[in-house]
């Protein structure tokens, strides 16, 4: 197998275009599934911000608890060689095995069951049988639904050794996300959210991609209120009881996106890398609880 390393004022890196995707995962009959496993199509979520009670928080907490907890497996895992499809399938029957159902699989037609975005796919990216290769970094998005409620979170991996501005975008993306956590509260305005992310990318010569959103969450895996990442002055404020992601996404160059022919994976028109990491987060009577760590 021969490997092409770009090299460019973005630094070292593979650009990636999608490899071959293999065929559907089984879900036992016994786990319980949303109705779009069956239809493709998503119920509507709310369209106003659900303030949930403390059944509901219950059980978001238990859903978000599994997905963080999925995550970390991931460490084990990944490694150079193992091919995102590999990884998509010991996933899917970690989730599986916990009596979960792993939300993105047939989400509007997603074929897998978790999403693996490589260097220049900034998200949605599909599994593949691309062996992971060194030098890589890699979005992955684990989304499980348990017990009727969804639970979402991703985090950046390095395949072996990362050049410096691989790195660099990855902490600056961490730092967005944990002083946007910061601000959290109740009575806060959401635009703030973007308004920290995009000054502290900006101070360091990063940019927002502004078409991805954070989204309420529940017994729906999108619905109000919309996250916008970018600078912005929408009005809503947070309410003690709402849940929702926070998911920036960074770019070394360009903020625009090309979706590619299968219908989802979205890379950066310039091939720039992106980095990207999603909580879910609760607002509580004094701040707010990152349920997903
Ligand atoms: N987990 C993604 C998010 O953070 C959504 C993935 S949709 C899918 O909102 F269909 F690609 F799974
Ligand atoms: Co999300
Ligand atoms: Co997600």
């Amino acid at each position: 197998m021969t490997y092409s390393f770009g090299h460019n004022s973005f630094g070292k890196y593979d650009i990636v275009r999608p490899w071959l995707v293999s065929g559907k995962n089984d879900v036992p009959a016994y786990i319980p599934q949303p109705s779009y496993s069956q239809t493709s199509i998503p119920d509507n979520g709310p369209e106003i911000s659900e303030i949930k009670d403390m059944y509901q928080i219950e059980c978001m907490r238990n859903s978000c608890k599994l997905a963080s907890y999925i995550l970390r497996q991931v460490n084990t895992l990944i490694k150079p060689g193992i091919t995102t499809d590999a990884l998509d399938k010991q996933v899917h029957d970690m989730i599986i095995g916990n009596g979960a159902y792993p939300s993105p699989l047939n989400y509007r037609g997603f074929p897998k069951s978790i999403c693996t975005s490589v260097n220049n796919v900034a998200c949605h990216g599909i599994p593949d049988n691309r062996p992971l290769q060194d030098g890589d970094i890699l979005n992955v998005d684990i989304t499980v639904y348990l017990n009727g409620y969804h639970g979402d979170c991703s985090n950046m991996f390095q395949i072996g050794e990362v050049d410096s501005e691989g790195k660099r975008l990855i902490t600056i993306t961490e730092l967005c996300l944990k002083e946007a956590i910061q601000i959290c509260k109740p009575n806060e305005r959401f635009c703030n959210i973007g308004n920290v992310i995009e000054e502290i990318a900006n101070k360091h010569n990063l940019s927002v991609i502004p078409a991805c959103l954070g989204h309420g969450i529940g017994t729906y895996f999108h619905g109000a209120p919309d996250i916008y990442h970018f600078a912005n002055d929408y009005s809503e404020r947070m309410q003690s009881g709402m849940t929702f992601t926070i998911e920036p996404i960074l770019s070394q160059g360009t903020t625009q996106l090309e979706i590619l022919e299968d219908g989802w994976t979205a890379c950066t028109i310039d091939n720039s890398r992106t980095a990207q990491i999603e909580h879910t987060i609760l607002i509580t009577d004094d701040g707010c609880e990152v349920l997903t760590f």
